[in-house]
């Protein structure tokens, strides 16, 4: 896997914006993965902006959630589908009809993730996928112990994760849902290039497990080590546990021109 350490939130999102821009350039109809948490925002601030200044279009592409939360009310606005329109989609030309995600609505939601998951390879599969990681090592919503092999499915969230995002929810840890929908480790994989991001030294014991540590289902993101295309893009607090940081700086530093993220 390509690890990226950045100076700035700024840099990492022209990083992973170059390309973002450079897939639709090729396709303009790519399925592009979107991940909530804060993570991802300097990447959707930077779309937005060269889309503003007509750099770029997602016109006739298409994006699809990773994970959702199970619970909460449809007009919640911590709902994962409202949170990536606030932040992104409602900001730039993509067609709502063309934003995908799990369908929290319906009665059993492991229908919904099985339709999810039909949605998504009837749209032609992900083309890039953003991925964030949890301090506990998750990726979407699957926590440590999930199947490497695992499909779309409900999670029970641990204690960690709910701690970590009761920060979204005014701090109410009784507000934070107990469950969510979530694209399984086998299916995130079969996107076609991982982009994982992450900032500040709350992350860097999970970066270094993940991309360092063993394969193992206590750090479901190290399921990234079996992906013949992920790139890891973090700041230097985030990568401060990285045994082998100085030769992913040169690597990067020496790679030729002509090949990209
Ligand atoms: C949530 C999401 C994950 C995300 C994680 C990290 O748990 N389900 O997809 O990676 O948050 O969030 P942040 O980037 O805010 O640290």
């Amino acid at each position: 896997m390509e690890v990226i350490v950045v100076e700035s939130a700024e840099e990492l999102g022209r990083i992973v914006a170059d390309a973002i821009q450079h897939m639709l350039a090729h396709q303009p109809r790519a399925l592009l993965g979107l991940a909530t948490g804060s993570s991802p925002l300097p990447i959707y601030d930077e779309l937005v902006r060269r889309f503003e200044r007509g750099e770029l279009s997602l016109a006739s592409a298409g994006a699809c959630l990773l994970d959702e939360y199970l619970g909460l009310d449809a007009d919640h606005e911590q709902l994962y589908r409202t949170f990536i329109r606030r932040v992104f989609v409602d900001r730039i030309d993509l067609d709502l009809q063309r934003l995908l995600g799990p369908d929290v609505r319906r009665a059993d939601p492991e229908l919904a993730c099985r339709e999810y998951e039909e949605q998504i390879v009837a749209a032609g599969g992900v083309d890039l996928q953003i991925l964030g990681i949890g301090s506990d090592g998750h990726i979407g919503f699957n926590e440590p112990t999930s199947s490497l092999a695992s499909r779309t499915r409900v999670k029970t969230l641990t204690a960690a994760t709910r701690g970590d995002n009761a920060r979204f929810f005014g701090g109410d840890l009784e507000q934070v849902p107990k469950h969510a929908l979530t694209q399984g480790i086998g299916t995130i994989l079969e996107a076609r290039h991982l982009v994982l991001v992450a900032q500040g030294s709350g992350k860097a014991a999970s970066v270094a497990a993940a991309v360092e540590g063993p394969l193992t289902a206590m750090v479901p993101a190290s399921a990234l080590q079996l992906h013949a295309h992920a790139t890891v893009v973090i700041d230097e607090a985030a990568a401060s546990q990285l045994t082998l940081v100085e030769y992913y700086k040169q690597t990067y530093r020496d790679k030729p021109d002509w090949q990209g993220v």
